[in-house]
């Protein structure tokens, strides 16, 4: 059982609770919004079923507990993961302001979706000790979380946090230099932008082209990524075999 601080409890700190308090760490959610207690409840409740059904729910599993202030939340953590506004500036002042609350080896994983490391650990006394941890909503339902560390992250830092989410069951993806969106982001958005495409084209409905992807691609995307698909089908000659037939045509679109 590690120590875990969650700041900031909106949508993605209390899955981010419900998550690290089903592996069995000691949880502390800092928020001064009062309704957060009962947010961190709400979302525990709904948590703990998917956990049992995914079968990542520990025999040791923990109910987080709410502080307004990194002053009330007792010892140091290991890790605390940091889901403010997506705001630059409010980051930075939240972050420094909690850093002579931590142990001089504490984590801080920031849950941001889009926001530099390096811009964001501009002014803490050990920058080295931040990196992105960035988990697809709901974090407790959804396997991946993308590390990446800025050019100030110390690799034993995003060594520290890979091992930790791993025995919680999750899936590391590990970026070798940060970009806005990660993966998971990005890879949405290039589809999302080719079905917006198809669209205001008028190719196809709306409807038909979410069922492109639920019942064309969902079905194959379960097991194996896109570069997997094309190797596959370009069977014994794998993909250099599938790029040599096809890659005239997709070149045409
Ligand atoms: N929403 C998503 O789907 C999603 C997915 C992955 C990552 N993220 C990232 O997670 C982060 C949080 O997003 P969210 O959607 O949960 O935001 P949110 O607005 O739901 O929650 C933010 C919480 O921070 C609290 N807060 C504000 N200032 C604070 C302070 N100084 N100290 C402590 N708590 C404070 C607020 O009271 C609120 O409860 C963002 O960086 C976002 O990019 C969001």
């Amino acid at each position: 059982m590690a120590r875990i601080w969650i700041l900031g409890g909106g949508l993605i700190g209390c899955g981010w609770a419900a998550a690290f308090a089903g592996a069995g760490h000691d949880v502390t959610v800092i928020d001064p919004d009062p309704a957060v207690a009962d947010r961190i409840a709400t979302v525990q409740a709904q948590a703990l079923p998917v956990l049992q059904g995914l079968g990542t729910l520990s025999p040791r599993a923990t109910t987080p507990a709410h502080v307004a202030t990194a002053a009330e939340a007792g010892p140091p953590p290991v890790l605390v993961q940091e889901n403010l506004p997506e705001n630059l500036d409010l980051k930075r002042r939240a972050l420094a302001a909690l850093e002579p609350h931590l142990a001089p080896d504490s984590i801080i994983a920031s849950s941001s979706s889009g926001l530099s490391p390096d811009d964001m650990a501009e002014g803490l006394a050990r920058p080295e000790r931040l990196l992105i941890a960035h988990p697809c909503n709901p974090p407790y339902l959804m396997p991946v979380v993308e590390l990446s560390g800025g050019a100030l992250t110390a690799p034993e830092v995003v060594d520290r946090a890979a091992g930790l989410f791993r025995a919680m069951g999750k899936t590391v993806l590990t970026l070798t230099r940060p970009v806005p969106g990660h993966l998971v982001n990005r890879l949405q958005a290039a589809l999302w932008r080719e079905a917006v495409h198809l669209a205001s084209e008028g190719i196809a409905s709306l409807a038909d082209i979410e069922q492109a992807v639920i019942q064309g691609l969902a079905p194959r995307w379960c097991i194996v990524g896109p570069s997997t698909v094309f190797h596959l089908a370009g069977a014994e000659g794998g993909i250099g075999r599938f790029v040599d037939a096809l890659g005239p045509e997709f070149e045409r679109w």
